[in-house]
């Protein structure tokens, strides 16, 4: 297994432009950002800083696409969304280093994970093509048809904790409801990114989809607030969302807004403690606590508190930490110096307001260590739900240990939160755990095995957890827009006026 220190360089490029109108070109800017490898430090790669000249281009060719590709046939849709999974798989093992080296995600989660799910989406999008079918309504003297048509140029603003599969989650629903894109990664990762659309170039038609890279505002506000811009569709962060909202207010476009929760996760006292140690272990850990869907809220019933600290306290002393391209390692480092920073000042304010450190407290260090954003997995007891550690979105791997008596303190506190994306129950009992999920204020509730995603079943928030459902024929409906045509039956006029 390779070192990120001397990965492949012919897996990528030093430096990538905009993809504008099926070619690359140089950032009106002349700027770039450095993308880093958060193991070491290390400049993989430079993107353009782009900006409102370079949002300009992107639009006028999404714009002229959408004519053809608007009426293009589900079949010429369907097979671009088939190549490009097909493709994906071939390499599936490059992708999956790209986004191991930008990002810091273990190469196994890369593997596993993130490769798989992002083929996956263009897979059960590839089927939608022919089904955005709409509807016939019939009446005694009239035949009501709902047209569905594509909605138009849609700008859609991704993050950096799973980029590949956030492209994909996005770009895959719109091509196959015939629309066409500007996409802006995240301007701290988005390597694997730019090699797909590198790959991809040839078969995508161009002005299909464009990429713009930059940072948020100097990108993300032009490309919003655009006249010529249909449709946003965001992740991201809840300040970010704000603004979002009022760029799209400017000329009263849809929005699709994913943004990140505090999940509770329940272990109730009947629970299969195994499973859900190892449920609270991957909670914790999977890509570093950088999952908007993590279950950092960990509500554990009183009878089972201690034990259940214990053996979680193991579990996590023995995750392996390290180069995130070596296959063994099970977690690596933050993705930015930016989050490793913001998940410390975290640590610090939970020992201020009071919680107990379980296991780990603070940046891991040691051999092969110290030139990444490390932290260790960190579980905080005597935690309760109004401390701001058990409140806002920590984005590490940062789990608190919250202790409850029975089901409607537990359901009371779970809904305690402005957020509302994901959830998990632990119980033998069944109607337990479907009194808990159904009273749960949250978009998905995994019951007896955590973040269990299963292709089409819809992801999206309550709350400020945002709107919208993706990864699932749902969001159709948002890429999409209908016509109601009527058609009378009847011959002559209606007689209104008749005298
Ligand atoms: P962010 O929301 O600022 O960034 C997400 C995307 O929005 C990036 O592409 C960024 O360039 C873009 N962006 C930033 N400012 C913008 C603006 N004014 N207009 C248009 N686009 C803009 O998130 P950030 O700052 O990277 O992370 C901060 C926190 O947000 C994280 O610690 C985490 O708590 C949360 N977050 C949640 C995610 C989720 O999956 N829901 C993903 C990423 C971050
Ligand atoms: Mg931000």
């Amino acid at each position: 297994m390779s070192d990120t220190s001397n990965a492949d360089p012919s897996l990528y490029q030093s430096q990538y432009g905009h993809f504008i109108n099926g070619e690359w070109v140089t950032g009106d800017s002349g700027k770039t950002i450095d993308l880093m490898n958060p193991f070491n430090a290390q400049v993989l790669s430079h993107i353009a800083a782009g900006n409102s000249r370079d949002v300009e281009r992107a639009v006028a060719a999404a714009k002229n696409a959408f004519g053809s590709w608007s009426q293009s046939s589900p079949n010429e849709r369907q097979e671009l969304l088939v190549e490009i999974a097909r493709r994906l798989k071939n390499r599936l093992e490059d992708y999956a280093m790209l986004e191991t080296l930008n990002n810091g995600k273990p190469l196994r989660e890369s593997l596993n994970f993130d490769l798989p799910q992002a083929i996956g989406q263009f897979e059960l999008f590839a089927g939608a093509a022919y089904h955005l079918h709409g509807e016939t309504l019939d009446y005694p003297d009239a035949i009501g048809l709902v047209h569905r048509e594509p909605i138009g140029v849609c700008a859609q603003i991704i993050p950096w904790n799973v980029p590949l599969l956030m492209m994909a989650s996005k770009i895959a629903p719109a091509l196959a409801a015939g629309n066409t894109i500007v996409i802006k990664p995240a301007e701290s990762v988005c390597l694997s990114i730019m090699e797909f659309f590198r790959e991809m170039g040839d078969i995508i038609p161009p002005g299909v989809v464009n990429v713009v890279t930059g940072y948020g505002a100097d990108v993300g506000e032009p490309l919003v607030t655009h006249p010529d811009v249909r449709k946003v569709a965001f992740t991201g962060s809840v300040p970010t969302a704000q603004k979002i909202m009022q760029y799209a207010s400017r000329n009263i476009i849809p929005q699709t807004l994913e943004l990140g929760g505090k999940s509770a996760q329940i272990v109730c006292a009947d629970a299969d403690l195994e499973a859900a140690v190892e449920g609270a272990t991957m909670s914790t850990v999977l890509n570093k606590g950088e999952i908007c869907l993590a279950g950092s809220r960990l509500f554990l019933h009183e009878s089972i508190q201690e034990e259940f600290l214990a053996r979680l306290k193991v579990s996590l002393e023995d995750i392996r930490l390290g180069d995130p391209a070596r296959i063994e390692t099970q977690m690596g480092p933050q993705a930015s110096v930016m989050q490793r920073d913001k998940v410390s000042s975290y640590l610090e304010l939970g020992l201020e307001e009071g919680a107990s450190v379980v296991t780990g407290g603070s940046r891991a260090s040691g051999a092969g260590l110290d030139q990444g954003n490390f932290i260790q997995p960190t579980i905080f007891s005597d935690v309760s739900n109004d401390m701001r550690i058990a409140q806002e979105e920590i984005f590490g791997p940062v789990t608190c240990a919250i202790t409850f008596k029975d089901e409607d303190e537990v359901i009371r506190l779970a809904n305690e939160c402005n957020y509302g994306l994901a959830g998990g129950v632990w119980t033998q009992n069944i109607g337990a755990a479907h009194r808990i999920a159904r009273g749960m204020q949250t978009g998905t509730v995994w019951i007896n095995r955590y973040y269990n995603l299963k292709s089409g079943m819809p992801i999206g928030g309550y709350k400020q957890s945002g709107f919208g459902r993706e990864f699932c024929f749902d969001v159709l409906n948002h890429y999409t827009i209908t016509k109601s045509v009527i058609i009378n039956l009847q011959d002559g006029p209606m007689g209104m006026y008749a005298q």
